[in-house]
């Protein structure tokens, strides 16, 4: 692949599920948290390697709604994972203008978790070159059916009419309502599913799946799956633009 060669149609909003952990520690007979911790330096280089492209928006399925049947162990391995990681971080997205923010459910996480979660946010409030986007305690059908809840709720008592209730007033009351649609929905770890991502707000994302393992996605892999990207043709269900000398 051509190293420095500039690169058409960067999307503005990347997503990515970040899989394939559990399986890149159990490969080096490791526990599977050793994984989410190598995973954490994936998140860093994604991270990097998305603000030197141009990408204004970069979301990470971090621990979904479903991820808390898994092994005790685990689940508490991660949120401290996460915990540490907000600490050891924040200084250096600071220092290079990113607003992190984190999507999902948090009434379920704990006060600890939530902590860091005000800290991360308020102390990053200002980066202003790319938004990164954590779906922590996250799912499409939770968000989707908390939605469905306030405007029900809205509905009955006289504040909202049914009949203005549209596809733009449902993105706007999703957790997701400040950001863009994304335009690439990246899934590492070879499986092809969207395992409850995003799924009202990746209509007509362009799709990436690769067999790396999360922990090993780098700068190449990146700018890889933005190449594959901007060979795509978004037709939103229109038909081919006549003069599109872009592509
Ligand atoms: C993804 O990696 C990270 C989280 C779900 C938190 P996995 O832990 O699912 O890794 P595999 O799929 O078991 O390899
Ligand atoms: C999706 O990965 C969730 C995250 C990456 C946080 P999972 O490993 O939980 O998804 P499944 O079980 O393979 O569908
Ligand atoms: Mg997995």
């Amino acid at each position: 692949m051509s190293e420095n060669k500039i690169l058409k149609n960067i999307p503005t909003h990347v997503a990515i599920i970040m899989d394939g952990n559990g399986r890149w520690a159990q490969e080096r007979g490791k526990e599977r948290t050793e994984g989410h911790i190598a995973g954490v330096e994936a998140v860093r280089k994604a991270l990097k390697a998305a603000a030197a492209e141009g990408v204004r928006y970069l979301t990470l399925y971090t621990f979904s709604t479903e991820n808390w049947g898994r092994p005790k162990e685990e689940v508490d391995g991660i949120m401290e994972l996460f915990c540490r990681s907000v600490v050891a971080e924040t200084p250096e997205l600071k220092a290079q203008g990113v607003k992190a923010r984190i999507m999902g459910d948090r009434s379920a996480l704990s006060e600890k978790v939530n902590h860091y979660i005000d800290k991360i946010e308020s102390e990053t409030a200002d980066g202003d070159r790319i938004t990164l986007i954590f779906a922590m305690n996250y799912s499409s059908r939770h968000e989707i059916t908390q939605t469905v809840k306030n405007l029900a709720q809205m509905a009955s008592e006289g504040k909202l009419s049914p009949e203005s209730i549209n596809a733009d007033l449902i993105s706007d009351s999703l957790y997701s309502r400040e950001y863009p649609d994304p335009d690439l929905v990246i899934r590492t770890g070879g499986e092809y599913r969207l395992s409850n991502f995003l799924m009202w707000q990746s209509a007509y994302s362009e799709l990436y799946f690769t067999p790396t393992l999360w922990p090993d996605f780098d700068k190449d892999s990146f700018r890889e799956a933005l190449e594959a990207y901007s060979h795509r043709k978004r037709r939103f269900g229109l038909v081919e633009p006549k003069n599109d000398s872009e592509k």
